[in-house]
């Protein structure tokens, strides 16, 4: 016999198992909005947009799972929204709100904030658009200062990691400036380093309402057929400009991105286990054709092998009552 000696009962496959799992690893979404009653999102059914009002319970129930953090999204009513996003930078903004709320009653928790423009908008795009000869197009330069703004704002009001997701050029050394300049050395910088341009993202834009209103994100987020080049230029750049996490995002059709990430950095990577990774466990489990808490525990394990030391993922507080179930 050959490896199945090791396979032969659960005490000696427990005892062999390489790849460990826990809460601490989880970092939960939120998606916040001003005010009303929490409302679901029909493409991620158990997924909801959260009143302010409900921060604390949620802050609590993400400290009773031992997860190792939440990462917050702005929802915006439409009338809120503009062409240069103010509502990402505006120090009462839902997000700067949502933060000082939670770590008011939970000092201990950790709370990371995205940082991108698409979610405050009126076009919907993650920078500043302009028209340009062949059409719209997404202003660099221009974008950088919102996005430093941005995420400075978010560090007044408390967010203990600040998570550009916006793929903007120079948009990590643009907000390490703005935050060593603003007294905020401290503050880590959860880069979404390798970011593709992925339908996985479409529930997302259901939740946030954060859909571009023209065009595509395609001139700014990766295309999925780049090679290796493109991941490793784009990770490259953001370890040089001070990222102190990279991320790669979606998380399962990039395993292989995530290995290689693994090799060649060394810093602590996170997975984005996105939207639409959650709607095809989701649904799939509500047909009956899967095994929600097998699929999604092996999905989770697979990005823990892969290399993530941080994981994005709806699933947040279920997984780590899974897991908790099996100890
Ligand atoms: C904002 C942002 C997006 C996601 C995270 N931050 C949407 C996008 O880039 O269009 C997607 C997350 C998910 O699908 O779960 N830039
Ligand atoms: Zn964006």
């Amino acid at each position: 016999m050959g490896p199945r000696r090791l396979r032969f009962t659960e005490g000696i496959r427990r005892l062999v198992a390489e790849v460990d799992l826990s809460p601490r690893h989880l970092v939960w979404p939120l998606f916040v909005k001003e005010e009303g009653e929490k409302e679901g999102i029909s493409s991620m059914p158990g997924v909801f947009r959260h009143p302010l009002k409900d921060l604390p319970a949620l802050g609590e129930e993400a400290l009773e799972a031992g997860l190792g953090g939440v990462i917050l999204f702005g929802v915006l009513p439409d009338s809120e929204k503009d062409p240069l996003g103010r509502g990402a930078y505006h120090p009462e903004g839902i997000v700067q709100r949502a933060i000082r709320t939670l770590k008011r009653h939970h000092p201990e928790l950790l709370v990371i904030a995205d940082t991108c423009l698409c979610e405050y908008t009126d076009h919907g795009h993650c920078g500043v658009v302009r028209e340009g000869r062949m059409g719209f197009y997404v202003d660099n330069e221009a974008s950088l200062d919102l996005l430093a703004q941005t995420a400075l704002s978010q560090a007044e009001a408390g967010a203990d990691v600040v998570a550009p997701s916006a793929m903007m050029d120079g948009q990590v050394r643009a907000i390490r400036e703005a935050l060593d300049r603003g007294g905020f050395a401290h503050v880590p910088v959860l880069s979404y380093a390798v970011k593709y341009a992925s339908s996985f993202y479409g529930p997302f834009r259901e939740a946030a309402a954060s859909a571009p209103r023209f065009g595509d994100r395609a001139g700014y987020q990766m295309d999925p057929r780049g090679g290796l080049w493109d991941a490793l230029w784009e990770a490259q750049l953001d370890d040089l400009e001070g990222a102190d996490l990279l991320m790669v995002k979606p998380a399962l059709p990039y395993l292989d991105v995530l290995a290689e990430l693994k090799r060649r950095f060394s810093k602590p990577l996170a997975a984005y286990q996105v939207s639409g990774e959650y709607a095809m466990l989701k649904a799939a489990a509500l047909a009956g054709y899967l095994d929600e808490r097998r699929a999604v525990l092996e999905s989770l394990y697979a990005l823990r092998r892969a290399g993530a030391q941080v994981i994005l993922t709806y699933y947040a507080p279920q997984a780590s009552a899974w897991l908790r179930e099996s100890l």
